[in-house]
């Protein structure tokens, strides 16, 4: 058993809640990505961070980066999540991996711990795919993924561009690919977050190591048929925007439910009606599709075969489909080496684990394009998430912070051997 001191589920708690307070007016959480809330999450993290004795700083995709050195210098082993949110969403996804960021340098400080090499603590911007279609852009900036083009493409529901959103929080969009991460400078990062998925609590087990991430394909559909008078016009011969898009749910949901595609996930989670008048046939309708799978090439023929039949129907009922890509990710193996010291951890813990596969997008899939990534699950109450009732057991989230505590040691220990090894073997190793 490790002689680091345990994490405090109640200042856990409180860093939580402090956290949770800076929301839009409304039901759950609402702080967007690139909003003066989402910086002001920033700015108080980087507060906790500084405290600590952390340098701390943001990059130019404003990803709020906190170093805390080590006996020596090298590559760092990294941790954190997000702390935007989704519209009208719950208080722990995200923030459940930044405050147990927190909670590791807090237990760190005072404890005097000296690592071998520096670790690094992130919150990381924009990860929701909610504002903006895209997920984990900061994330995907850091892993030097992202093409400038990019960020005047994407818009939001309003036709705000990430470049415009980006700017008006001070951040300059064509500087952030400067964000990129030089892989040299890390060894492993672990992140941490709320399952959102009800296996941990099915199997009662309080922590999950995650050893794959689902990716995901979203698209806008808009099916333009005729406006009319919902009295006038007969019922037979209507070009009804919203009867066709119905029929868009429900293609998507069978194809989902066929056993072929055991495992895909589609919704249709925001829809648009025009004029939305209550007696005017509606003439446009502009919706989302998210197609999600752990097998990348299910993923994208299952978007392509639900746009084909739907645009069979549409054509049958005499209106016309557009459809444009909002963002595409595939799916991300983790690898295993890291996430064999995580359940080492575990097991010097004594903490039982379940090795679980991730439904959501994270920005570990983003970073272990660079930095060999590991994640930590804690459970999340009734499988609830993106959504106000979103809850984990503070107790739970201690638990999963002391195996991120112990992850990070035995990882830091590890890169420090290894930088001995290469430095005996004059670089070889
Ligand atoms: C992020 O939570 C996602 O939408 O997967
Ligand atoms: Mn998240
Ligand atoms: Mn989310």
């Amino acid at each position: 058993m490790s002689a680091f001191p345990q994490a405090d589920p109640e200042r856990l708690w409180s860093t939580l809640q402090t956290m949770a307070a800076l929301s839009e007016p409304g039901g759950g959480v609402t702080r967007l990505a690139y909003t003066r809330l989402e910086r002001a999450a920033h700015e108080q993290f980087a507060a906790w961070m500084s405290d600590t004795g952390c340098e701390v700083r943001v990059d130019s995709a404003g990803n709020t980066i906190a170093t805390r050195p080590g006996r020596n210098d090298g590559p760092a082993v990294g941790t954190g999540s997000h702390l935007d949110s989704v519209y009208h969403g719950g208080r722990f996804d995200g923030i459940a991996g930044t405050m147990a960021a927190v909670e590791v340098a807090r237990l760190l400080h005072e404890s005097g711990t000296v690592t071998e090499l520096p670790l690094r603590f992130v919150a990381f911007a924009a990860e929701e795919g909610a504002r903006f279609g895209q997920a984990c852009c900061g994330s995907k900036l850091a892993a030097g993924l992202s093409a400038r083009a990019e960020l005047d493409e994407r818009r939001d529901r309003d036709g705000i561009s990430l470049a415009d959103a980006m700017r008006s929080v001070g951040i300059d969009p064509d500087r952030a690919a400067a964000s990129a991460w030089d892989p040299g400078e890390w060894s492993a990062f672990v992140e941490l977050h709320v399952e959102q998925g009800s296996v941990l609590e099915t199997a009662r087990v309080d922590v999950g190591v995650v050893d794959l991430i689902s990716g995901s394909t979203r698209i806008e559909l808009t099916v333009l048929g005729q406006a009319s008078h919902t009295g006038g016009t007969p019922m037979r011969g209507r070009a009804d925007a919203l009867a066709a898009a119905a029929e868009a749910v429900l293609i998507a949901e069978r194809l989902a439910l066929d056993p072929r595609h055991r495992g895909t996930r589609a919704s249709v989670g925001r829809m648009v009606v025009e004029p939305g008048s209550i007696t005017t046939i509606p003439g446009r309708v502009t919706f989302s599709l998210d197609v999600r799978d752990v097998d990348a090439d299910r993923q994208r023929l299952a978007v392509a075969e639900i746009v084909a039949r739907l645009r069979a129907a549409c054509l049958r009922r005499g209106t016309r489909l557009e459809a444009r890509l909002l963002a595409d990710t595939s799916a991300v193996v983790l690898p295993d080496w890291v996430r064999n010291e995580v359940t080492a951890a575990a097991t010097e813990l004594a903490l039982p684990y379940r090795v679980l596969t991730s439904g959501a997008s994270h920005d570990a899939q983003m970073v272990n394009r660079v930095v060999p990534t590991a994640m930590i699950f804690v459970p999340s109450r009734h499988g609830l998430s993106h959504v106000p009732e979103e809850w984990t057991e503070p107790a739970q989230l201690a638990v999963g912070t002391d195996l991120l505590a112990a992850s990070m040691l035995r990882l830091d220990a590890r890169a420090a051997m290894l930088a001995a090894e290469s430095a005996t073997t004059g670089g070889a190793a």
